[in-house]
């Protein structure tokens, strides 16, 4: 059976995004799950084919400014053209780290990729505030439910 494929892309400048990251990957590679493939990349190296190789999609980014990353619009900013009409449906989730808040990061993205007519299908997981560590379980769980859920077809 040939292999579904899960794409995680991130950015993160201090690294609490990354740590999130980590466990949306160790996640998303649970042994458990052995027929779907993850790619994982910083945005800012990610481009359109690899939104074009996967079946679904995690985005991870911090909020800066009250919108998502500079380098998360980037990728987004290089992937939008020559993805629109061909991503159309995929599943997505996304995960954000904030100082305090996270609502412009979380609808900055809703915002845009509503545009490419993909589809939501986990609340995203937003660490606000102090970072706590026992929020890395959800974002573990994130990533092992995106890659089940597409082994088993359910999106
Ligand atoms: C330039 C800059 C702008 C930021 N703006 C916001 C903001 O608008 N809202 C917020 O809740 N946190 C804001 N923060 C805090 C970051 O979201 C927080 O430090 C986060 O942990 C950074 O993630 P990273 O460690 O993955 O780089 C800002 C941080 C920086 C450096």
């Amino acid at each position: 059976m040939s292999k579904k494929h899960l794409l995680i892309v991130f950015h993160s400048q201090s690294g609490t995004t990354g740590r999130m990251a980590d466990a949306v990957i160790r996640g998303a590679r649970h042994p458990d799950v052995d027929s779907v493939e993850v790619r994982a990349l910083s945005a800012l190296e990610a481009d359109a084919d690899d939104l074009l190789w996967c079946d679904a999609f995690i985005l991870g980014t911090p909020e800066n400014f009250g919108y998502m990353s500079g380098a998360m619009k980037y990728f987004l900013d290089r992937v939008f053209y020559p993805c629109e009409d061909r991503v159309a449906g995929k599943p997505w989730a996304m995960f954000v780290r904030a100082g305090n808040d996270g609502t412009g990061a979380i609808s900055s993205i809703r915002r845009i990729l509503t545009g490419l007519a993909v589809k939501e299908v986990q609340e995203p997981v937003l660490v606000a505030g102090d970072f706590d560590e026992t929020r890395l379980r959800e974002c573990e769980e994130l990533g092992l439910t995106m890659a089940a859920g597409l082994e088993a077809g359910v999106f």
